[in-house]
């Protein structure tokens, strides 16, 4: 009984989900806007002068050498860094400027996942995953951890996407990596965002796992329909997973195009001696381009 009411649930949040995301994916309208955001730290730009449109449904991927700007401009989108300069806009909203319960509700539409997970370690895989209904659910019922019934079911149906409902009742910080993550997306889902950062969500993980949560962030773009943007180190994995790919260096946008379009010379320009490190990573996580597409479903 339990279970169907699980099924049953599963089935309408997605239902609900998908009857949203497909038209606003036909359409394609750009829904994040990046007008000349800077970031400076002293005299270092962190991000200097960036402007990008991002348009409903794209799985985005941002690359470049480790300091080029990648974190900083992920976590200004997310207001967990205030630009020095420059305008963030959210469906023409200028989100740069929100305070309070519409910061509240803002975080909530673009939920962002890290490379340590950030999970309660001490609490089970549930409870982390009820995190993510904060933003829904009244104060006071959050306080208590009160949570509804249909919190519940949402939370179990995501876990069950990603095949770890029978880890729900375990501690969080007893789980692989790779399973960590996964409830760190579950916990991003049950959100129902419009849009997923993710901030080298693979960086900690081994081969195996590194495929599988990709495989998710795949599935959560196409299926879902929610738009990412994917902080990567890995130059082949970018290839692999992205629609579109943006270089960046020095805190500037240097290239901004389809993968097809970053031909090594562009990469090595844009890695320097990191080049190498970054294009073996195909070897060693066996992916292909092939493989990625296969996965889309
Ligand atoms: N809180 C901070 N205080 C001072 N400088 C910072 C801070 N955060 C970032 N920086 C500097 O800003 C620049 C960009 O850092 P950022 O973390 O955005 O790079 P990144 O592309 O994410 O690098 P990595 O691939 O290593 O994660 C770096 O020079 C970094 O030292
Ligand atoms: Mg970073």
């Amino acid at each position: 009984m339990i279970k169907q009411n699980i099924v049953v649930h599963t089935l309408s949040w997605s239902c609900h989900l998908q009857s949203v995301m497909p038209r606003l994916v036909k359409l394609g309208q750009t829904m994040l806007t990046i007008e000349n955001l800077t970031k400076s730290f002293g005299h270092t730009k962190a991000v200097d002068s960036v402007s990008l449109s991002i348009p409903a449904g794209q799985f985005v991927g941002i690359i470049g050498r480790s300091g080029a700007g990648k974190s900083t401009l992920l976590r200004m989108v997310n207001r967990l860094a205030e630009p020095t300069e420059g305008r963030i806009l959210w469906n023409g909203e200028d989100v740069t400027t929100l305070r309070g319960m519409e910061l509240r509700e803002w975080r909530r539409r673009c939920a962002m996942i890290f490379q340590q997970f950030n999970l309660a370690g001490r609490l089970d895989v549930l409870t982390n995953v009820l995190m993510g209904r904060l933003a829904t659910t009244p104060g006071w019922r959050s306080m208590l951890k009160l949570w509804g019934d249909d919190d519940r079911a949402i939370a179990l149906a995501a876990l069950e996407q990603f095949d770890i409902a029978n880890l729900s009742a375990q501690r969080a910080d007893q789980l692989s990596g790779g399973q960590q993550q996964r409830v760190a997306i579950c916990r991003a889902l049950v959100q129902e965002p419009d849009l997923l950062l993710a901030d080298e969500p693979i960086a900690s993980l081994d081969p195996r796992n590194t495929r599988i949560v990709m495989d998710s962030l795949l599935r959560i773009n196409k299926h879902f329909g929610i738009t990412v943007v994917c902080n990567l180190h890995s130059l082949d994995l970018a290839r692999s997973y992205c629609d579109r790919l943006i270089g960046m260096a020095q805190g500037r946008v240097v290239f901004d195009d389809v993968p097809a379009a970053l031909t090594e010379h562009v990469a090595r320009e844009l890695y320097g001696l990191e080049a190498g490190e970054v294009m073996d990573g195909a070897e060693q996580t066996g992916t292909t381009e092939g493989f990625a597409v296969s996965t889309a479903a």
